[in-house]
């Protein structure tokens, strides 16, 4: 059986309905923490069981019969990622899986500016040493994050946040059709670390002159000092940590951490990758 975590969110759900596509119902499982969200994949007939990261023993059951799992990785704030994802591939091993795919990305190092590719750089490192096939597929950085900065911006006309870098943007479907194929397709991809991006790369300046486009309206891009930008966005009701740990997103990808593009997301697809324009336009419609 093939098992996938994280059904009930985003990515997982759509890696999901992707497998269903490759895979009869009855060959999948998914491990969520709450069954009753994927109600709708029960009635499907996949196999839905309670697993929670930071209850491993919950795992046992969720990954019985496992031969191959999907760890979605979970997004735990305050220190518990890295706990919850290893304890994760370790449940997947002790439960048989003959490999183990985890859902990295792309700038995943134990050098990182932002910390959540410092989680999933020494995951990556547990996932090595389990002795059992196993691929971290680098995800490029999703286009949705751009939501939340957008937003504003069609209210205002100013896309006004810190200094950044260039971000080859990906987005949640192509990356989720990689996933399914990963798992389905052991020549799919190369390497046990593969970088799935989009071709293309936009710094803010260019997601401003595309919202522009798309708008027919001018939105201007402005460069706004870090402390200056956090105490407009805490004042705006940003909590603090949030916007603290969103500058360490800004000075990543001012440091070039997030400017890298490789071919194998659309070589594994098999079609071009969605591009910022179209993904905006969707979302702004
Ligand atoms: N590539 C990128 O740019 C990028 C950006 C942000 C995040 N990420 C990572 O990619 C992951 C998937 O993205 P997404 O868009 O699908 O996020 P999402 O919609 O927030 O889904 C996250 C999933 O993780 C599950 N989860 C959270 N804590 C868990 C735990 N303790 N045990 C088991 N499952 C747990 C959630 O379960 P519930 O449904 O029960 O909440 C949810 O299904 C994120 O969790 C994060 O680690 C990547």
């Amino acid at each position: 059986m093939l098992i996938v975590t994280g059904a009930t969110g985003r990515l997982g759900a759509l890696i999901v309905d992707r497998l269903l596509e490759r895979v009869p119902p009855a060959g999948i499982g998914v491990s969520v923490r709450d069954v009753s969200k994927a109600a709708e994949l029960a009635e499907r007939g996949v196999r839905v069981r309670a697993g929670d990261f930071t209850e491993p023993d919950s795992l046992k059951y969720s990954f019985e019969g496992a031969e191959r799992v999907l760890v979605v990785s979970a997004a735990i704030r305050g220190g518990g990622a890295l706990t919850a994802n290893t304890a994760a591939i370790d449940a997947a091993r002790e439960a048989g899986a003959e490999r183990i795919l985890y859902t990295s990305h792309q700038a995943a190092s134990p050098t990182s500016l932002f910390p959540p590719q410092r989680v999933h750089a020494a995951t990556e490192e547990h996932l090595q040493r389990q002795g059992v096939p196993c691929i971290a597929l680098r995800n490029g950085f999703y286009a949705s994050a751009l939501g939340p900065y957008i937003g504003a911006a069609l209210e205002t006309g100013t896309l006004a946040v810190p200094q950044d870098g260039l971000v080859s943007w990906t987005a949640h479907e192509d990356l989720a059709e990689a996933a399914a194929i990963a798992l389905t397709e052991d020549a799919a991809l190369e390497g046990n670390t593969p970088q799935l991006t989009a071709p293309h790369t936009l710094d803010f300046a260019d997601v401003a002159e595309t919202l522009s486009r798309i708008t027919g309206r001018t939105i201007t891009r402005v460069v706004m000092d870090d402390s200056e930008w956090t105490s407009a966005a805490v004042a705006g009701g940003m909590p603090r940590p949030a916007a603290e740990f969103a500058l360490t997103m800004f000075a990543a990808s001012r440091n070039g951490e997030f400017n890298v593009t490789d071919p194998a997301l659309e070589a594994t697809i098999g079609h071009p990758a969605k591009t910022v324009h179209e993904i905006l336009e969707a979302a702004i419609r």
